[in-house]
């Protein structure tokens, strides 16, 4: 397209110093492709999940062997399959928990054996430490982490149709590891990467053949290998993911991590991206979405007890070592040392800016007491009054009191 742009004024006289500059441009190109080692021809119908900006580039314009793309594939494959069979199936110990987790053979467990992973599936909204559960649970190693799905949906909370179909669609290719109908998510992955950094195995990958990266062939493959797969959502409210509960060759486990909504909002608002928007910046719709989530949360505890669990982000700060064993139990994960290098480093010092997971959790979820003024707080406290009541959240009465007070009551449970 940049190319196009400087054509079009190439008029009369002109001609000549625009074919001098085109020249340029394609010289350009040529040299940058070289540096990032993206030298081969690439056949037009390989080209569906290569990066855009080959994509742009006419076949001709570059010089080289063409890509075996078959082979390519085979060979990520066969490192990655080497590596999981290294660091998981040889040695792999399920918690022995009443959930049966001993039972199951973890060389069955990867789809592409035949077998159905462990799926272990995080509800949120944002700001509500789904970022770092996320990456707990996928520091076992095994591990497939589908980042937030739904991000080229925009700053929108998915609560009914239409939005919900083509959500749950979405979900459930890629719990399935069906990337083949997913072009705008891959679309949309080529120009925000941080759809697929987080997956941190896949990445590692992308980063050495950045050809294969988005394209759906080989995700679909990728991803198959993986005994382990993870999600975590913030998009989406609670109820809408009843009906993939209810799909017994998914057996997702779900847990449901609720925040403060004081702290949810002071966080929001050092987002560039949330401010003004509806769905994230009114107190008055995020509060609906923590009531009717509880709702569903009562339901789907009866309904489904060992496969659903809701958890309060500020308990698991609190003590985050207890709290992620008793979430990787739940998963039917085990707490190794990854996990716990994970922890050590991940918990204990603030460093890295906002949107980093390095941080004190002890105080990260209570920084909105001394960071919101009174009035703001009250502002929140009117709109949120049932939410806060269910999830078990203290009102501060008065700007002293803000100051000092405990604002979560201890041991919840959901009942
Ligand atoms: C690509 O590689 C595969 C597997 O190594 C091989 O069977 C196939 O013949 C190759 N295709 C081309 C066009 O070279
Ligand atoms: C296997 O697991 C045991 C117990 O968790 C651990 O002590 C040992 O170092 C592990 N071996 C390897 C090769 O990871
Ligand atoms: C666990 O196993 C027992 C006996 O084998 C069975 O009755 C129970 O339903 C199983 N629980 C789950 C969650 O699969
Ligand atoms: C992948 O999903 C598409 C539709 O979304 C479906 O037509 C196709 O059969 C699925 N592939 C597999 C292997 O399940
Ligand atoms: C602030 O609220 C606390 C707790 O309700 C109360 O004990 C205290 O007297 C209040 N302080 C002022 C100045 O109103």
């Amino acid at each position: 397209m940049r190319y196009n742009k400087f054509k079009e004024p190439s008029q009369g006289g002109k001609k000549c110093s625009t074919y001098v500059i085109a020249i340029i441009i394609l010289l350009c190109l040529i040299s940058f492709l070289f540096s990032e080692s993206i030298v081969t021809t690439l056949p037009s119908t390989h080209l569906l999940g290569v990066g855009r900006s080959i994509q742009s580039l006419s076949s001709n314009e570059i010089i080289g062997e063409p890509v075996n793309l078959t082979r390519d594939i085979e060979v990520v494959l066969q490192e990655q399959r080497r590596t999981i069979n290294a660091e998981v199936l040889r040695n792999y110990t399920f918690p022995d928990e009443k959930l049966n987790f001993s039972d199951i053979d973890i060389r069955n467990l990867s789809p592409e054996n035949n077998g159905t992973p462990i799926r272990s599936v995080i509800v949120a909204t944002w700001r509500s430490g789904s970022t770092f559960l996320g990456d707990v649970l996928n520091s076992v190693p095994g591990n497939f982490y589908h980042y937030e799905p739904l991000l080229d949906h925009g700053i929108v909370q998915v609560r009914g149709p239409p939005l919900a179909n083509n959500a749950l669609n979405y979900i459930s290719n890629l719990l399935n590891c069906n990337y083949t109908d997913m072009e705008n998510y891959l679309l949309y992955g080529q120009d925000h990467n941080w759809l697929f950094t987080h997956n941190t195995r896949l990445w590692e990958k992308c980063l050495l053949y950045p050809h294969l990266c988005w394209n759906p062939q080989f995700l679909n493959k990728f991803c198959a290998l993986f005994p382990f797969q993870s999600m975590k959502l913030v998009r989406l409210r609670l109820h809408l993911i009843e009906e993939l509960l209810e799909d017994p060759k998914l057996g997702i486990r779900v847990l449901l991590v609720v925040r403060d909504p004081r702290g949810i909002m002071q966080s929001r608002k050092h987002r560039d991206w949330c401010p003004g928007q509806p769905d994230c910046w009114d107190p008055t719709l995020l509060c609906a979405d923590l009531t009717a989530d509880y709702s569903a949360a009562i339901r789907l505890k009866k309904k489904y007890p060992d496969r659903f669990r809701a958890v309060r982000y500020e308990d698991i700060s609190l003590n985050p070592y207890k709290g992620a064993q008793s979430l990787l139990k739940f998963f039917g994960r085990h707490y190794g040392p990854n996990v716990k290098r994970y922890l050590d480093t991940h918990t204990k010092r603030n460093a890295g800016g906002v949107s980093s997971t390095f941080r004190n959790s002890r105080a990260a979820p209570f920084h909105w007491r001394s960071d919101l003024s009174h009035s703001e707080v009250l502002s929140i406290q009117r709109k949120c009054v049932t939410a806060m009541s269910v999830w078990g959240y203290v009102k501060a009465h008065n700007a002293t009191h803000q100051k000092t007070l405990d604002p979560i009551k201890k041991n919840f449970i959901l009942d």
